[in-house]
């Protein structure tokens, strides 16, 4: 194949890309309260789904478990950012855990809404990802009350004759094309259904899919950081295709690119998931530049100023022993 000349080559780079607020606060109140407590302090399931970001951790003291019958009593345990089931912050009460939950508040908003609705007596209707820890958490605030709808395909094949007054909501992490999709499905049969009272889906979900949206019309091909348990990086690299990115793979790192998908590409396009630190994006747009690639200009679609403070449990203790 031929060698494709380096003037015409490009890469560019979206913004917004990687850590969103609720990534960010999360990893912070690990870091400090392994500083403050000292370690071991325990993290039930991965604190955001990003292998480096809970190897660092992990070096300096956390311990991640995936059930909290794994923590000693009276051990300090933080909730991941994806949220945790009622069922499981009780265990922890019962357990004499100390409990730190560094749920993100966009998630924290999602339970609200699940809570309201139940107690309205209505049926909800969950799109999402069966077994996703948000999910899980989502759900488990009112079991009785909620389906999961996972695509499109499942919104046609739903069995609605039991269903009465329903609403729906999402994880915060999914396709905003594909969920539109599915309730535009689930609202031909369902006329009634009601909406969530705001976006389930997050800004971070949103802005990243946009941002990628506008490189992928114009990319040969489209790398997206990102680990592969991450729901929003995944949905970057579908969306990417769909946008029109002639191929689009996702990497935990630099390391995992194949060379082989240079071959006669020009213009490359680069982002990354929200709980993707910007160092392992940097490694690859090196890696880039290694193959004769030039330096990446950045494409922003829009500025992100959100920053989320810390669990208040944390802040009480910061404050108090300062
Ligand atoms: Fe929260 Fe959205 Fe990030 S729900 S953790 S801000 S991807």
């Amino acid at each position: 194949p031929q060698e494709t000349a380096a003037s015409e080559r490009q890469v560019v780079v979206a913004a917004p890309r990687g850590y969103c607020a609720g990534v960010d606060r999360a990893v912070i109140t690990v870091e400090k309260a392994l500083d403050h407590y000292g370690p071991p302090i325990y993290v039930r399931k991965q604190i955001v789904h990003n292998k480096h970001v809970v190897e660092t951790l992990a070096e300096r003291g956390a311990i991640f478990v995936e059930e909290l019958d794994e923590v000693p009593e009276g051990a300090m345990v933080v909730f991941s950012a994806h949220g945790v089931s009622p069922a499981v912050k009780q265990e922890a009460k019962d357990r004499g855990l100390r409990t730190i939950d560094a749920t993100c508040p966009l998630v924290t908003k999602v339970h609200q809404e699940a809570k309201r609705f139940a107690r309205e007596d209505k049926q909800i209707l969950l799109i999402g990802h069966a077994g996703h820890e948000e999910v899980e958490g989502t759900a488990g605030e009112a079991p009785e009350h909620i389906t999961l709808v996972q695509s499109p395909e499942e919104a046609d094949q739903l069995d609605i004759s039991e269903l009465d007054n329903v609403a729906w909501l999402s994880q915060t992490t999914l396709s905003v094309d594909e969920t539109m999709e599915t309730v535009n499905r689930l609202r031909k049969r369902l006329p009634l259904l009601q909406d969530p009272p705001s976006d389930d889906i997050c800004y971070a979900t949103s802005n990243r899919q946009a941002a990628v949206k506008q490189i992928a019309a114009h990319s040969d091909l489209v790398i997206v950081v990102g680990s592969a348990n991450s729901s929003n990086s995944v949905r970057l690299v579908e969306v990417a295709l769909e946008a029109g990115a002639k191929a689009s793979y996702r990497v935990d790192n630099a390391g995992e690119v194949d060379p082989a998908w240079f071959e006669g590409v020009e213009s490359v396009g680069v982002t990354s998931g929200a709980s993707v630190p910007d160092d392992l994006v940097q490694g690859v747009l090196d890696l880039l530049t290694e193959h004769g690639y030039p330096t990446a200009t950045e494409e922003k679609l829009t500025e992100e100023n959100l920053v989320f403070a810390l669990p208040p449990e944390l802040r009480r203790d910061l404050r108090r022993d300062t």
